[in-house]
């Protein structure tokens, strides 16, 4: 639908379940499940990046990957997972979050060296697999977009253009780790690997280093790269997915 509330030309949208990827036809969707696929002329095209695997597959497959071959992804491949990362949602559709992307050994070195420490480097058995990363991903959340949002008129009423201490939740932040999770998400659909590696230290040298205002803050980074090489399992990852039983809590907690 174009903003002006007309469909778009035929000629921007799919058919959807009908590309090898989604290979379920409405006809062959039973019921109310039927019901719930939208008409192709309602669905906007999407570009695809690679043969791709169904959403549920590509959330069951994703882990974080740790070992790195060196080989960059190509530039095109890079630039459509970026772009689903745009796509996240947020709060107010604030949109407040920016990425710096970094490639090759030359713009990654500062990334590493403000995050990590040198005895750290000379000690992990997990370095050498993650340095390899051909692209970083640095993600940065931005307050104050939230804050001028809701002092527009729709949302002043919440009272939330007051100031950061306003916000129960900040969502400046949640909204940036959606974006992430696209990016794992896609890479998995890509055939790439992915790791995010949090905000653990080295906020204000990282700032300095890729030169990004005093404003924003360092939610952490996405590497990004084909896999390959020694990924020596982390100790968190072994711990047991807690149950469905345990995490929802049905009709009440
Ligand atoms: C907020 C956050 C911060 C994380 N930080 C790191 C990190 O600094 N280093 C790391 O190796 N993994 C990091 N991880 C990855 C987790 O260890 C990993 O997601 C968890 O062990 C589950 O494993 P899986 O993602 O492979 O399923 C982080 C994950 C999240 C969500």
């Amino acid at each position: 639908m174009g903003s002006d509330g007309r469909l778009a030309p035929a000629d921007t949208l799919i058919k959807p379940y009908q590309s090898s990827r989604h290979s379920r036809t409405n006809r062959e969707l039973g019921g109310d499940e039927a019901r719930r696929v939208p008409s192709p002329a309602l669905v906007r095209r999407v570009p695809v990046a690679s043969p791709g695997v169904e959403l549920a597959e590509a959330v069951r497959r994703r882990r974080m990957v740790r070992g790195f071959s060196g080989a960059a992804p190509a530039p095109e491949v890079l630039e459509s997972l970026l772009d689903l990362a745009r796509r996240a949602p947020s709060a107010g559709n604030s949109q407040g979050w920016d990425a710096v992307v970094l490639k090759g050994a030359e713009q990654t070195n500062p990334f590493w060296e403000a995050t990590t420490t040198a005895q750290w480097r000379a000690h992990s058995a997990r370095w050498p697999g993650l340095r390899r990363a051909p692209v970083v991903v640095a993600f940065f959340s931005h307050p104050g977009a939230y804050t001028a949002r809701y002092r527009e008129p729709d949302k002043a009423s919440s009272g939330l253009g007051a100031g950061h201490d306003a916000w129960p939740v900040p969502y400046w932040d949640t909204d940036a780790a959606m974006a992430v999770m696209i990016l794992l998400l896609g890479a998995v659909d890509a055939g790439l690997g992915a790791c995010f590696l949090g905000n653990f230290r080295g906020e204000e040298q990282l700032r300095t280093a890729i030169g990004v205002p005093a404003d924003r803050r360092y939610l952490g980074a996405v590497l990004l790269g084909e896999g390959g090489g020694a990924d020596p399992p982390s100790i968190s990852s072994s711990r047991p997915r807690r149950s469905s039983s345990e995490v929802f809590h049905r009709g009440g907690w």
